[in-house]
């Protein structure tokens, strides 16, 4: 039995309580429920704490905000640094991120273990992952998250690699779903324009093993919103740039979506823009 702590408990620190709830002892902080421990009290009792806040995308200059971050990271780093506690963070963040929480705190250890749920489901979807991914620079880090997840999830197949790594496959899975969802959509204008119909297309598309049928469904609301795929997609846009490349096609998906997104439904979900945090 380890103690685990989770920061942040909205759609995924409820996921991560639900499924490590009965073979662990579970201690949570959030900013705004008051119901919960302290940061303090939550980290110094903790084996393994799980961080699972939002990160928010930057209306004015496409980029990510990792300002919540930033600050229980901090707080965070008071209390674990010089021990053996594990920093997992689950939050969505830009490759290179959970490295530049190690520079900052180097006596801390830190962890990358993206999430995969989807909202409607995230329970069910947290206890069956498809896989599990866990990045660290450290051998015995990357041994005491795989050991957790073994014990609860013992067939599920799990990838062990390095922090960037693990948060380019969160962006990676997202935004190729979310581009797929823009293509459906700019096929369906196709099929319009020649009268036939798109289901009838589609059905006999995903009949090709290759195409599974995920995210071709045209949505009364079109294109993708939500919580993820928006300010995923403006994420890594931002970072692309930094690095020096030109993301032309996930500029275009993003140019696109906000054409055929009937409602920018992502600008009134708490802690999705900057300009709305809560
Ligand atoms: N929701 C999903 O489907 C999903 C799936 C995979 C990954 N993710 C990623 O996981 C992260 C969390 O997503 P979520 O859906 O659980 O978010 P959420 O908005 O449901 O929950 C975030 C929680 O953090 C709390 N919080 C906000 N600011 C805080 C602060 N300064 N200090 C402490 N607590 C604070 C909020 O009160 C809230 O309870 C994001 O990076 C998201 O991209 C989400």
């Amino acid at each position: 039995m380890a103690n685990i702590g989770i920061v942040g408990y909205g759609f995924v620190g409820t996921a991560v309580e639900y499924g490590f709830k009965d073979d662990h002892n579970i201690r949570i902080y959030d900013k705004y429920k008051e119901e919960f421990d302290t940061l303090e009290g939550v980290v110094k009792s903790s084996e393994l704490i799980f961080v699972c806040l939002p990160t928010p995308y930057k209306d004015e200059n496409m980029n990510i905000d990792l300002s919540i971050m930033d600050e229980n990271i901090e707080g965070i780093s008071k209390y674990a640094k010089n021990t053996d506690k594990i920093v997992i963070i689950k939050s969505t963040v830009v490759p290179g991120t959970t490295r530049n929480y190690s520079n900052q705190y180097p006596d801390v250890n830190f962890c990358f273990n993206p999430e995969f749920l989807r909202e409607a489901h995230h329970l069910e979807d947290f206890v069956n992952p498809d896989r599990t991914v866990i990045g660290a620079d450290k051998e015995e880090v990357l041994a005491r998250v795989a050991q957790l997840y073994r014990k609860k999830m013992p067939h599920v197949p799990m990838f062990m690699t390095d922090p960037t790594t693990a948060e380019l496959v969160k962006y990676f899975s997202n935004l190729f779903l979310a581009t797929k969802v823009t293509f459906a959509n700019e096929m369906s204008e196709f099929c319009d324009a020649l009268e036939v119909d798109y289901n009838e297309v589609k059905g006999m598309v995903t009949a090709d093993r290759r195409i599974s049928d995920s995210h071709l469904e045209i949505t009364k609301e079109g294109g993708f919103g939500g919580k993820c795929f928006p300010k995923d997609l403006v994420a890594l846009i931002g970072l692309g740039k930094k690095l020096g490349l030109e993301p032309s096609l996930l500029e275009a998906v993003w140019e696109k979506n906000l054409k055929v997104r009937k409602k920018q439904d992502w600008k009134d979900i708490p802690f999705v823009s900057s300009n709305q945090k809560k």
